[in-house]
């Protein structure tokens, strides 16, 4: 079976989204982050990546304030609540509630349990994260930073809602786990494998490989390090860019393919 995919569009669940979605982690100017954001979604991105964690609530609130400017049929949601509110239903819901009114919103499109909670079994948790899908706080589950044997347990724990992606580190430079362990599963159970940190934070930038690559299709490496993740099936890419250059760049990653012989050239010596 080949791992390789030619559309510039994923689905989550039965939802189309662009294969290249925004991360809200670290902003450090939120005006800034406004345009660069605005501009992205007036080009066809249509995923944005938030957390309850990610500067203490106040990435949600950049998402909300996004959200209110363009609409809430322009943005597939995603945000991610702490492992420690999964002690229970009850802190469950208390920490969706406090992240819709951040965000402005009534419910999101999907929601993570953010990393497993060590101190609970896979299952315990996952039966009361459902609670989220229950009362309509988020139309999708899913889950991130879970191992191969933690994705199986949770996929086998639900009991109200499906698990539609795994989200997980994945880049040209990190990426052997997931290829040989992770993705292969998620193609096989129509899980979305979602690629955070996916430029390294911009270190790929400087891989010799990547910008040998890059030169021969007249890009950019971080235009290449992207087209390597969405060239795979059901992988879907989140970089953060608050800068507006960045984000075209980032958003020429799409629309092209890189050959099959230059995927597997990246496989063996990036
Ligand atoms: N689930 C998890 O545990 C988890 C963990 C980490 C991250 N995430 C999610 O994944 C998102 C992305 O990951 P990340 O923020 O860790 O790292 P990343 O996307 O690999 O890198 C972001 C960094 O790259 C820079 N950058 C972006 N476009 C660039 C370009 N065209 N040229 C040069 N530099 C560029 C950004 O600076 P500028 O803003 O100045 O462009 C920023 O400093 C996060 O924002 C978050 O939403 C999830």
């Amino acid at each position: 079976m080949s791992l390789y995919d030619l559309s510039d569009y994923k689905y989550i669940g039965s939802d189309r989204v662009f294969a290249i979605g925004l991360g809200t982690y670290n902003i450090k100017s939120y005006d800034k982050a406004f345009d660069a954001f605005i501009y992205a979604i007036t080009q066809g991105v249509n995923l944005i990546d938030t957390a309850e964690m990610y500067d203490s609530g106040r990435a949600e609130e950049f998402v909300g304030q996004i959200v209110k400017h363009v609409g809430r049929s322009s943005v597939f949601i995603t945000t991610k609540i702490l492992p420690s509110r999964l002690v229970d239903r009850d802190q469950v819901l208390k920490a969706a509630h406090e992240s819709l009114r951040r965000l402005g919103v009534s419910s999101v499109d999907l929601i993570l349990i953010h990393w497993p909670n060590e101190n609970m079994s896979i299952t315990e948790q996952v039966r009361n994260f459902e609670v989220v899908y229950e009362y309509g706080l988020a139309r999708y589950i899913g889950v991130s930073n879970f191992d191969l044997a933690q994705l199986r347990e949770a996929i086998e724990a639900t009991r109200k809602a499906e698990i539609v992606v795994n989200q997980v580190h994945y880049s040209v430079l990190t990426r052997h786990y997931v290829e040989k362990e992770l993705l292969p599963y998620c193609v096989e159970k129509g899980i979305t494998l979602q690629a955070y940190t996916p430029l390294e934070r911009g270190s790929v930038v400087v891989n010799p490989i990547i910008v040998k690559v890059a030169r021969k299709y007249s890009k950019t490496p971080i235009q290449v390090a992207l087209n390597y993740l969405i060239s795979h099936k059901s992988v879907v890419a989140i970089p953060k860019s608050e800068n507006i250059n960045h984000v075209q760049e980032i958003l020429s990653s799409a629309g092209w393919r890189l050959k099959v012989e230059d995927l597997e050239y990246i496989k063996k010596y990036a």
